[in-house]
């Protein structure tokens, strides 16, 4: 049977950043490919596109992923948060105030990372904080502004738990 151009791609809902899209994907779309191309997400960058330097990480159910390595069809039961669903991230502010961008290619997926780090071990140490960074890169080799930013997240957050329940 011959396939029309039409037959080609399918209509699947996508749960981005609390908003439900429905958007017309090829079954070997990846996700990152139909943030970028059909949602104009393009905060999530695109380098190796091998799952090699975690510059496209986004959340997935909270967890971070290379969105080069998971199909768009396969995303579709999954709520899925970019760099920009994180915009009011304290992360952010992190990494502006600790200079730990230089080109910047790396930094999204760096913010969701370390965000998703945060969030899930809010007693991190720098080991578990170097580990859990490892699959991300930086070309420019800022990694030390970067555990900066991070620590002083985690600080920030101890801090105000502290004061909400004095000891
Ligand atoms: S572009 Fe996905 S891991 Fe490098
Ligand atoms: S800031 Fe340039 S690759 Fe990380």
């Amino acid at each position: 049977m011959k396939l029309s151009n039409r037959d080609l791609f399918t209509v699947i809902p996508l749960l981005v950043n609390g908003r439900t899209q429905h958007v017309k994907v090829r079954s070997a779309d990846t996700l990152l490919h139909v943030l970028r191309s059909e949602l104009g997400l393009t905060g999530t960058k695109m380098a190796c596109e091998n799952g090699d330097c975690g510059a496209c990480d986004v959340l997935v159910n909270g967890k971070p992923m290379h969105s080069c390595l998971l199909l768009a069809v396969e995303a579709r039961q999954m709520n899925i948060t970019t760099v920009e669903g994180l915009k009011d991230s304290p992360m952010v502010q992190a990494f502006v105030e600790h200079f730990a961008i230089q080109c910047g290619y790396c930094t999204p997926g760096f913010v969701v990372s370390s965000h998703a780090l945060v969030t899930t071990h809010p007693e991190a140490d720098d080991e578990l904080i170097k580990e859990w960074l490892r699959p991300n890169l930086c070309r420019c080799t800022g990694y030390q502004e970067i555990y900066d930013a991070v620590r002083s997240v985690l600080r920030t957050n101890q801090l105000e738990k502290t004061d909400e329940n004095p000891g």
